[in-house]
């Protein structure tokens, strides 16, 4: 009798964070309490997160978690089942100074590489791939500085960087709130782009309703402290996306339902 093997379509967990909670008073006042989030490892698919919530309410915090920069008070943080550690820790981009300004682009991309060991030739020749596909060919001997390059050339540069230091997970932390809206545009359809051809799993946090749900699969809304995620959206528009979405009735129902839920949490106490 042949074995029967159960193909595994348990998605394992990619990031999880576990009931976690934030003092910064020793348990006075909590800024998060009780938070729970899973992001699944989608094989070959990864997945689109947004975090929205009011300013202060505790977004960057739960990025820098994951990132590794910070410990919650109480809870767990995992990536792939196993705590944040110096092992497996995942860069951000930031809203600004996301780039080493003494150095040049291909440097700042080809940086974790370096860390990484591998050879000059092969950690510029994967720079520069990944410089091509953001968009900077031939400013790669530039120094990774405003104003050398612009504020959404920067953020390209950061952009790259991540994805050739772990093309799985993206952290981004209000990363084109900075920009003028045509180059924000654009860089939303950059991301769009790369998404459809790496499949990386991003976490995305923004206060624009719209880039949420242009770029999203799933929207998380964060109540103000103490904070946790006080409603979830799915979207349900085609996973490979390009601007014309914005143009389907859907998206335009999706902006409007998501706005009625931020104002709804943000009316919890
Ligand atoms: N080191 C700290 N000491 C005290 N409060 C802090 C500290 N760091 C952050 N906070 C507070 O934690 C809350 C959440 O901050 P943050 O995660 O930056 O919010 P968001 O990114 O949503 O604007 C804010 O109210 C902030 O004042
Ligand atoms: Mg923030």
């Amino acid at each position: 009798m042949s074995k029967v093997i159960f193909e595994d379509t348990s998605a394992d967990n990619l990031i999880e964070l576990r009931n976690i909670s934030q003092s910064y008073d020793g348990g006075q006042s909590w800024i998060i309490k009780d938070l729970d989030l899973l992001i699944e490892n989608k094989k070959g698919q990864g997945e689109f997160v947004a975090i929205m919530g009011m300013s202060g309410s505790g977004k960057s915090t739960l990025l820098r978690y994951v990132a590794g920069l910070q410990q919650p008070t109480e809870g767990e943080v995992l990536l792939r089942g196993k705590p944040v550690g110096p092992d497996n820790r995942v860069g951000m981009v930031f809203q600004r100074y996301s780039s080493l300004p003494w150095m040049t682009v291909l440097e700042n991309v080809a940086l974790a590489l370096e860390y990484q060991g591998v050879s000059k030739k092969e950690r510029n020749a994967r720079a520069m791939e990944m410089i091509q596909m953001v968009g900077l060919d031939g400013h790669q001997h530039k120094y990774a500085q405003y104003p050398t390059l612009s504020g959404g050339q920067l953020q390209r540069v950061a952009i790259a960087r991540s994805l050739l230091a772990n093309p799985e997970i993206i952290l981004m932390d209000e990363p084109f709130g900075a920009l003028d809206i045509k180059t924000r545009l654009q860089m939303q359809d950059l991301l769009c782009e790369i998404w459809t051809k790496f499949h990386p799993t991003i976490v995305f946090i923004t206060h624009d309703v719209n880039e949420a749900v242009y770029l999203a699969d799933d929207i998380y809304i964060l109540k103000h402290a103490p904070a946790h995620f006080a409603a979830h959206v799915h979207v349900d528009l085609p996973l490979d996306r390009n601007r014309l979405i914005k143009r389907d009735s859907r998206f335009t129902e999706l902006v409007h339902y998501v706005e009625d839920k931020m104002i709804d949490v943000s009316n919890l106490g």
